[in-house]
């Protein structure tokens, strides 16, 4: 389980030897996590219940969802923009709770992260459908920016060369999920005409390559049927945070359970509505901040 986190545990260590003064990280400060929306809300749902005495910053990017339709070269700026966001908030770890920008961008946020560590979900959601499918044949979802650039099937033949992964872009799934369509005529349409033939290729696992997805999960598995195992590289994020903060010595050990502290880029009363409607908590305020 050490192995994959090596380049991560080498960055953290480098960090902590080259601690600069304007950058204090304690056990304290905040993780920084960020989405082009709500997707990411997925990702600070499982590390609230994985490690409930964490803070966490949390970034949307509301007013420039959504990044999946977007060129390689968009992205990355977008990236890096939103890296330095969080940055301003002193984060001890930066989680890109977004497939698009963990596919094509993240040596950018790697770079302006510094020397703090940076985890990405699709190489957390890879190992986990490597490590769970039993038949070898795995089907992954994502957005047209993370299927076409492949980077799934990469870190997905990185654990095992013998895996084959069937791909599948969905893009209507993101403003679907955005515009909380959970149990929508509509989604159920889309969602038939995306998951239709990948069922049909024998796959017994799937992974949910984009953040926003889970949220029409019950959706998606109504179509996949019992027998097709989901995966959700949220649940796998928050677990590799974990174990990377807890071998470092850099765990959170209040006992307050933090309320997140979020921004978004546009319409933070919409974000506002949505955040009620998925994650069903009390309600942090939402700052607006400028991209
Ligand atoms: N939720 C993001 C992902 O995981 C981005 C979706 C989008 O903005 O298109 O890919």
């Amino acid at each position: 389980m050490l192995e994959p986190l090596s380049t991560v545990t080498r960055r953290f260590f480098s960090y902590l030897i080259d601690l600069m003064p304007q950058h204090k990280i304690t056990p304290e400060s905040p993780i920084g996590i960020f989405d082009s929306g709500i997707g990411g809300l997925t990702v600070v749902k499982a590390v609230q219940a994985a490690l409930p005495a964490e803070r966490i910053i949390y970034f949307g990017d509301t007013a420039r969802v959504p990044y999946g339709p977007k060129s390689q070269v968009t992205i990355r700026r977008y990236a890096r923009e939103d890296t330095e966001i969080l940055m301003k908030h002193q984060p001890k770890m930066i989680i890109v709770a977004c497939n698009t920008v963990s596919a094509l961008a993240l040596d950018v946020v790697e770079e302006a992260a510094g020397n703090i560590p940076v985890i990405g979900v699709l190489k957390a959601g890879a190992e986990l459908a490597a490590r769970r499918s039993r038949s070898g044949r795995i089907g992954v979802i994502g957005t047209q920016a993370t299927i076409g650039s492949n980077a799934y099937a990469c870190a997905i033949h990185g654990e095992n060369d013998e895996l084959e992964v069937i791909s599948k872009a969905c893009p209507l799934f993101v403003p679907l999920a955005e515009e909380g369509f959970i149990d929508h005529p509509a989604t159920r349409l889309v969602a038939e005409e995306y998951l239709s033939e990948i069922v049909r290729r024998n796959i017994d696992t799937l992974v949910l390559g984009c953040t926003h997805y889970p949220i029409l999960r019950a959706m998606i598995e109504r179509i996949t049927g019992p027998d097709i195992a989901i995966i959700d590289s949220a649940e796998a994020v928050a677990c590799k945070a974990g174990e990377l903060l807890a071998t470092h010595g850099m765990l959170n050990r209040g006992s307050h359970r933090a309320v997140p502290h979020l921004l978004v880029s546009d319409l933070p009363q919409k974000f506002r509505e949505l955040y009620r409607l998925f994650m069903g908590t009390e309600l942090p305020d939402v700052e607006l901040v400028g991209v």
